[in-house]
């Protein structure tokens, strides 16, 4: 099986193949620069920015994989959620290849390729997770903690009742006039900040469930800001940074560990976007080592968004039901499709 992994759903222009279960090529054209100037995503220029990157993001990888579009077997392609223009320019371009090479084609889901993406072992460079494990998915749209009995398998656990931990923290960042997405440089500024400067609240932490609410927290670290009278640089900036971080990481931790001893769940894997960052995984790894939990998290590049966790998440269901033909070339966008 080689597999080509499409991946438009909303700032990553992404195309990957797998071969044997191998990462052959993983180009990413990441927009974060167009979309900054505006302080977030912008759907029409993301869509039209697809557009323009696809073709060359197809050639650099099939350059990189030293393989011609003829030698593909299969195609994975991002259908939900997501940017309706964004992920109607990949599935059409999965597609159209789809098509012209006679191939199965099938449309995954973004946040399914998040949760299993620690399976591609020596790409994502850790520990593979054993099934049944318990699942967090956080990113920019997201905080889900999900039950994975088996691919497909899923029993919804907890999620956020508001905001998104990684919308939260690229709110606040804008709000001390970080560059979006303000995560990655709350990331960086948290590095050498007092984590204890600024008391920030942990919503929902003593409740005896499994969602979140970052909301609260956010209001709270504005009106912090707003009593400072200015913008906080320097060391008060970095303070203010970790503080905030580590209100948020506590919050995650706290509620996944909760949640996988009383699921009766000895593997942790934690995913999406925000788990690039560098104190949660380290938080995670000091908590679940104390705890006897196992932890997967992937390197970082594959933990934002990107078609590997794409091609993978549509070898593994290809592989897990051969007698189907998938030749889908009717495929609708599913902008708001739901895991569970
Ligand atoms: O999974 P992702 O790339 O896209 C979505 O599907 O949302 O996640 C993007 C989110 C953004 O909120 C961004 O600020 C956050 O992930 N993020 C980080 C880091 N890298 C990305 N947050 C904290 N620390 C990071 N290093
Ligand atoms: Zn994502």
């Amino acid at each position: 099986m080689i597999i080509l992994g499409i991946e438009s759903s909303c700032d990553e222009c992404s195309v990957a193949i797998l071969r044997d279960g191998e990462l052959v090529a993983h180009e990413i054209a990441s927009q974060i620069p167009l979309h900054q100037k505006y302080g977030g995503v912008v759907p029409e220029i993301a869509s039209r920015a697809h557009i323009l990157d696809l073709i060359e993001v197809f050639e650099r990888a099939f350059a990189d994989a030293k393989l011609a579009p003829s030698d593909i077997t299969h195609v994975a392609v991002t259908q939900g959620p997501g940017l309706i223009g964004s992920l109607l320019v990949g599935l059409e371009a999965g597609k159209t290849f789809a098509y012209a090479h006679n191939i199965p084609l099938i449309g995954v889901h973004h946040t399914e390729g998040h949760l299993l993406a620690p399976l591609l072992e020596r790409a994502a460079n850790c520990d593979p997770p054993a099934m049944p494990f318990l699942g967090l998915v956080v990113s920019g749209g997201h905080t889900n903690l999900i039950r994975v009995n088996d691919i497909s398998q899923y029993e919804a656990i907890g999620e956020t009742l508001d905001d998104a931990a990684g919308e939260a923290l690229d709110k606040i960042g804008k709000a001390l006039g970080l560059p979006y997405p303000a995560g990655i440089a709350i990331d960086r500024l948290s590095e050498g900040g007092d984590r204890e400067r600024f008391k920030l609240p942990r919503p929902l932490n003593r409740r005896d469930n499994y969602d979140f609410s970052f909301s609260g927290l956010k209001t709270a670290a504005l009106t912090q800001l707003r009593k400072l009278g200015e913008l906080p640089t320097d060391q008060l900036l970095s303070d203010f940074c970790a503080s905030v971080l580590e209100a948020v990481v506590d919050s995650l931790v706290t509620k996944s560990i909760r949640a996988a001893v009383h699921q009766d769940l000895s593997t942790i894997v934690v995913t999406g976007g925000v788990s690039a960052n560098r104190r949660l995984r380290q938080v995670f790894q000091e908590r679940c080592q104390r705890r006897g939990i196992k932890l997967s998290i992937a390197a970082p590049h594959l933990c934002t968004d990107n078609a590997a966790m794409i091609a993978q998440l549509g070898a593994l269901k290809f592989a897990r039901y051969p007698q189907t033909h998938f030749t889908a070339y009717d495929l609708e966008p599913k902008p708001n499709w739901r895991i569970v």
